[in-house]
């Protein structure tokens, strides 16, 4: 297994000549996912005592497994929060994974944590925290959350009086559920401000104004959204940062879908007061093109994320001296054994410069605004609500639920396009509608065209 010998060199060229054709094609095919029996019918046994040797894997791979994955870079993936990573990214990953470095502590991933502390202070200066703000990358928004919630708590805390508290943090239901799940894992409670629009100070404060007194002394912490999943709104983070000020309260931004927007010069001043949080998430395996899984935490204090991460064990402590090695990015987050999920986005970064990114990122901004205008123009579709950054909520007139769930899975079953329903709050009342979330700058005018065209 770990000797060179002709099979292997025959599989790296393989696998080289199959990761060239994925980069360089211009049109992929969406797949369709097949039941799990069926795909155990097609490729049988495959982890066997002997092996079935790696040319007939690759096979299998190729001839009945890829074909059943929905590439996230198609033009016509709108779904979830779809991606597109650059190519020199995709092609440094080959590289991070072949270079096997430990990205726990500088002392063995010196060159691998400096190229990601180098894209990491070009992502804190799109936010504009004040000097000693950092961030490190974690595996996504969901770590970053946990990660960025658990420092909250932690520091919190060390308040003797709070030792024996759960915590209590205010969201809004427009908060992506990762925040839930991760109030859970870290056993915190959690009050969720009824409304899906942007979430504003004065909400905020009438919604404490509510709390129990012991409520209001378990409170540590707000999370805001810089551009949620559903809709692309982004919290008045400027007044949110104020009534946190007044409050005592740690504020942290959710910006794991929005932050890639931060560099585009139409939409930066909807950000206003993001450079007041304690601590943002931003993904950039979302609207930074980086691969997966890239997600990033930024803290304005660092010391905090410290304090409440940093990992103690006698074989740990010849790696922990940051004065005479380096940065340890294990000390911020959750995670300890990791992967340099950052380099790919630096190398991308310096083969592109950061302008290209500014490019990218209006060019998905400007695609949320021609869907628009053609979904206004055309008499059958009508927007739900102006389009939020990326995002754009449109109903097709006389449609129920079903139509619309009908309507995606004909398009993914003829490998056409992936755009799938979701539900929009009016009032009290839960509308069902499409949804389009635009990354990939290639998504053409007339992809847009020809996916409205489908819902006639
Ligand atoms: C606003 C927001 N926060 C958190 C997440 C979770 O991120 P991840 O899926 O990278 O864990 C998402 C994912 O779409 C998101 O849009």
């Amino acid at each position: 297994m770990h000797h060179i010998d002709i099979d292997l060199i025959e599989m790296t060229l393989d696998v080289m000549k199959y990761v060239i054709g994925r980069v360089s094609a211009t049109e992929h095919q969406i797949g369709k996912p097949k039941k799990a029996e069926e795909l155990k019918a097609a490729v049988g046994e495959t982890v066997t005592a002997k092996g079935v040797g790696g040319e007939y894997a690759f096979d299998l791979w190729k001839k009945h497994l890829a074909t059943t994955n929905v590439p996230v870079d198609h033009p016509r993936n709108l779904a979830f929060v779809p991606a597109s990573p650059t190519k020199a990214a995709i092609m440094f990953d080959l590289i991070t994974s072949a270079s096997s470095i430990h990205g726990a502590y500088w002392m063995e991933g010196a060159g691998g944590i400096f190229c990601e502390n180098e894209a990491m202070r070009w992502i804190v200066s799109l936010t504009g925290l004040p000097n000693g703000a950092f961030g490190v990358f974690t595996s996504g928004g969901t770590a970053a959350n946990l990660s960025a919630i658990v420092t909250a708590r932690e520091h919190w805390r060390e308040n003797p009086k709070y030792k024996r508290e759960n915590g209590l943090i205010i969201t809004s239901i427009g908060a992506h559920s990762s925040i839930k799940a991760m109030a859970k894992v870290a056993d915190v409670d959690i009050i969720m401000v009824d409304s899906e629009e942007h979430l504003t100070g004065e909400a905020l404060k009438e919604t404490i104004g509510t709390l129990t007194e012991h409520q209001r002394k378990c409170l540590f912490a707000v999370v805001a959204t810089g551009g949620t999943t559903n809709a692309g709104i982004i919290d008045d983070l400027e007044s949110i940062a104020q009534v946190c000020e007044e409050e005592k309260l740690w504020f942290h931004v959710d910006a794991a879908y929005g932050g890639g927007a931060l560099v585009a010069d139409s939409v930066r001043h909807l950000f206003n007061g993001i450079d007041k949080a304690d601590s943002i998430t931003i993904d950039p395996h979302k609207w930074m093109f980086s691969p997966y899984d890239c997600g990033a935490v930024i803290y304005k204090n660092m010391a905090l994320a410290k304090n409440a991460h940093s990992q103690q064990g006698s074989y740990l402590e010849i790696f922990k001296d940051e004065g005479a090695h380096g940065f340890n990015p294990t000390d911020y987050q959750i995670q300890l054994t990791r992967r340099v999920r950052g380099l790919p986005l630096w190398f991308s970064l310096a083969t592109h410069g950061t302008d290209r990114y500014k490019e990218a990122v209006e060019r998905g901004l400007e695609l949320a605004q021609i869907a628009a205008r053609l979904i206004e123009a055309h008499p059958d579709l009508e927007l739900v609500r102006e389009p939020s950054l990326s995002c754009v909520l449109y109903r097709r007139k006389g449609w129920q639920p079903e139509d619309y769930t009908h309507w995606t899975y004909e398009n993914h079953e003829k490998g056409f396009a992936l755009v799938t329903p979701t539900k929009w709050k009016n009032g009290d009342v839960y509308e069902t509608c499409s949804r389009f979330c635009f990354i990939n700058p290639d998504t053409t005018e007339r992809d847009i065209e020809m996916i409205l065209e489908s819902m006639v």
